[in-house]
């Protein structure tokens, strides 16, 4: 059966995938109180939708950081596609193209930056982490900038790695000839060899820099041309300071749920944020997004796009390339269809009123 919804892809998928992946791509950190809570948050939110407008035409297409999307949503940034199918950040990459959007490429991809950008059809953006081996950083923005990537997104919630419990009980591990390709040069291509638990705790553990502040934001934006995005961001007074310290945007992320258990929801925390930041960079927003009506309230509540991060790995593992592109095109579909019901002919016309 064809799903009809992003719901039913992540049923398909958890019926394909070995159980061990699947648990890493569905888990959160500890209880998962923050995982179930981006999602009860938009449950939550009514739209007073007007009438009598006309939507007889309507146009879903925004523009982010230059970036033109066909629908004020992206691809978040996640780790380890291989293990979903065998084209895995590639497929990606060409279903977020054929979409219309951007993908932002994860860090700990199976893929080398170089093949990703070879198999894209539209824009890529970087995420990366800052490690303890600043040299091994740099060398990641570098081979990012080689390869065309147009913004960099420093990923600032995840210091120290949530605790995913599944993955511990699970000894999660790489499946047999996969790596973290991209750092495959700085001999960190496996996991820790004989750890018990989860291998991606262990190894991020060696590798991730635990001191870093906001000095290293401005350190990476003097290394670089591209804009830095800042991706983990629930306050206001943080985001003052992504502003005060030249970030190119602000990404509203509690790392879906995976990090700091009983963080606030997503869309709870985009209004505060999206207040302090008062229009000077664009505000994004991901977490639990998984219908139109989802991306109708983010941009009522001030984001200008939108993420989506395991919907995109159901639709890699039910269906490679194709399937990435139908979750894709679904909540497109479901997007246009909100609009209109809340008498939207554009997303400008997505205003704060629906919310009451
Ligand atoms: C992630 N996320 C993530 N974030 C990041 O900055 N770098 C990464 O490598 C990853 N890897 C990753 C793997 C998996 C399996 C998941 C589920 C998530 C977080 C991701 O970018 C995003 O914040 C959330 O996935 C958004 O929530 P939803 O759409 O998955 O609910
Ligand atoms: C995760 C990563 C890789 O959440 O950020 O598993």
């Amino acid at each position: 059966m064809e799903p009809v919804n992003l719901h039913e892809f992540e049923e398909a998928a958890r019926t394909l995938l070995p159980r061990q992946a699947y648990d890493y791509y569905a888990g959160g950190a500890n209880d998962g109180i923050t995982l179930r809570a981006n999602r009860e948050a938009y449950e939550k939110i009514v739209l007073h939708y007007p009438v009598l407008r006309d939507v007889a035409r309507r146009d879903a297409r925004t523009t982010v950081l230059g970036e033109e999307l066909s629908f004020p949503v992206m691809v978040a940034p996640t780790a380890f596609h291989r293990m979903a199918c065998d084209a895995g950040e590639c497929a990606t990459a060409r279903a977020a193209g054929r979409a219309g959007t951007v993908m932002v490429m994860s860090t700990l991809s199976n893929t080398a930056i170089k093949e990703v950008a070879a198999a894209a059809t539209g824009p890529l953006w970087f995420q990366l982490y800052i490690y303890k081996d600043r040299a091994a950083t740099l060398d990641l923005v570098r081979r990012a900038e080689a390869a065309g990537f147009r913004a960099l997104v420093l990923t600032v919630d995840a210091q120290v790695w949530g605790r995913r419990e599944a993955d511990v009980r699970n000894g999660f591990s790489l499946p047999g000839g996969l790596t973290v390709a991209n750092l495959a040069e700085h001999a960190k291509a496996n996991f820790p060899a004989g750890v018990s638990g989860s291998g991606l705790a262990a190894y991020v553990g060696q590798m991730l820099d635990p001191s870093i502040t906001w000095d290293d934001l401005v350190w990476l934006r003097g290394e670089t041309k591209l804009p830095v995005l800042v991706k983990g961001v629930v306050r206001a007074d943080d985001a003052r300071l992504a502003v005060g310290n030249g970030a190119a945007g602000v990404i509203v992320s509690n790392h879906g749920g995976r990090q700091l258990d009983t963080a606030p929801a997503t869309i709870d925390a985009l209004p505060r944020v999206a207040e302090a930041v008062g229009g000077r960079l664009p505000v994004l927003v991901d977490g639990g997004i998984r219908r139109g009506t989802d991306v109708v309230k983010a941009l009522a509540l001030g984001a200008q796009a939108t993420l989506i991060g395991r919907p995109i790995l159901w639709g890699l593992a039910t269906g490679g390339e194709n399937g990435a592109f139908a979750v894709l095109e679904m909540l497109k579909a479901e997007f246009d269809l909100a609009m209109a019901l809340c008498g939207a002919r554009g997303v400008k016309d997505i205003e704060h009123s629906l919310l009451g």
